[in-house]
């Protein structure tokens, strides 16, 4: 199965039938790739699972064309849900919901609640118009990568993760480079279930009150544990004081050119060891991230030390993901 051009319109069909047919199609999102199959359809999920090697007590989110559409899944949008869908959506958020009995089990994890999104990519808008005009009512697509590894951000990392067999329509690379911002609007308050790239506090104004963390003590869904997101090689965070302590350790341990740095301060070249610059802008960050982990991996690094980010909260996404993936 060649990859096909996302901005083709035959190849939207083409995908858009396969996925009518029940089959899997991965395409782009301003995220991050997604690994699509019917939401409508259990059996159609059930091979997600599969290929991905997903638990399949996993919940995926269930993207839509829109607001409109979200209720083939959901009972009804709450107004928090109301107020968040319309001011960021077609985007990079995710609304939980109670989910509509008898529609989207197998998606949903079978939680009675589901995760819906609405993208804001001109391909997977294509992709989910043209489904939905075969009577595809929305579609579920986890992170297009084997379980617990680092998301796609090109079409080439999909090919990466999956080979040929798949269909992936290419829609360059992914202009957000993080999961979308995960908002639970089941309970009285809004919960903040994973930060992307939506500021807090734009999130906070549209909602008109703040945005619970988390609690420690609520059961975690599955999906949400705390190592995801790793490349094959070690991941390490650093203060900025010890990058050069930490690197010259590494490079004695497995060679200077097995050491992988991502770092805003740039070391002195005699280190030897592969160096990327990050930059000062969390956006630009996000964009790149799993990109430049994915290469370290490529070169054949087995140890990345990753300058650890400010703690500020426009930086909570990209922190979010460093932590995840650093976490053995
Ligand atoms: O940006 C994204 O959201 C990407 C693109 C493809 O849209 N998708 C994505 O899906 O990141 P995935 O499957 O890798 O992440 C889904 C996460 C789950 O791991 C879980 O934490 C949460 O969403 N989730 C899904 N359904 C849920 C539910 N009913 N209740 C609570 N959390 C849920
Ligand atoms: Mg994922």
């Amino acid at each position: 199965m060649p990859v096909l051009r996302g901005d083709d319109p035959a190849a939207i069909m083409q995908a858009a039938k396969h996925l009518a047919r029940g089959q899997l199609v991965a395409f782009p999102t301003e995220t991050v790739y997604g690994l699509g199959a019917r939401a409508d359809s259990d059996t159609a999920v059930s091979g997600i699972f599969r290929c991905k090697g997903r638990p399949p007590d996993h919940p995926l989110i269930v993207h839509v064309t829109d607001a409109a559409a979200a209720v083939a899944f959901a009972e009804e949008l709450p107004p928090v849900a109301v107020r968040l869908t319309r001011n960021f959506w077609p985007g990079p958020l995710t609304v939980v919901v109670r989910r509509r009995s008898g529609v989207g089990a197998a998606a949903a994890g079978k939680l009675p609640t589901v995760a819906l999104r609405c993208p804001d990519h001109p391909v997977a808008q294509a992709l989910l118009h043209a489904a939905r005009d075969r009577g595809v009512l929305g579609v579920a697509a986890p992170s297009a990568n084997r379980f617990g590894r680092v998301s796609p951000t090109r079409a080439s990392h999909v090919v990466d993760e999956f080979g040929v067999e798949l269909m992936v329509l290419d829609g360059g690379p992914c202009r957000e480079g993080i999961e979308s911002t995960i908002v639970d609007c089941t309970g009285e308050f809004p919960v903040l279930l994973r930060p992307g790239t939506l500021a807090r506090n734009a999130l906070e104004q549209v909602l008109g009150e703040p945005l619970q963390a988390r609690h420690a003590a609520s059961p975690r869904v599955p999906g949400s544990m705390a190592s995801h997101y790793a490349p094959d090689a070690r991941v390490g965070l650093v203060q900025t004081d010890l990058i050069t302590t930490a690197v010259e350790a590494a490079a004695l341990e497995f060679g200077p050119r097995r050491v992988g740095v991502y770092s805003s301060s740039p070391l002195s070249p005699a280190a030897g060891v592969l160096y990327q610059p990050m930059s000062g802008n969390p956006s630009q960050v996000a964009h790149e991230l799993f990109a430049v982990l994915r290469w370290f991996d490529v070169q054949g690094v087995r140890q990345i030390w990753v300058e650890a980010p400010p703690e500020t909260t426009d930086w909570d996404g990209v922190r979010d993901r460093l932590q995840r993936a650093s976490t053995p």
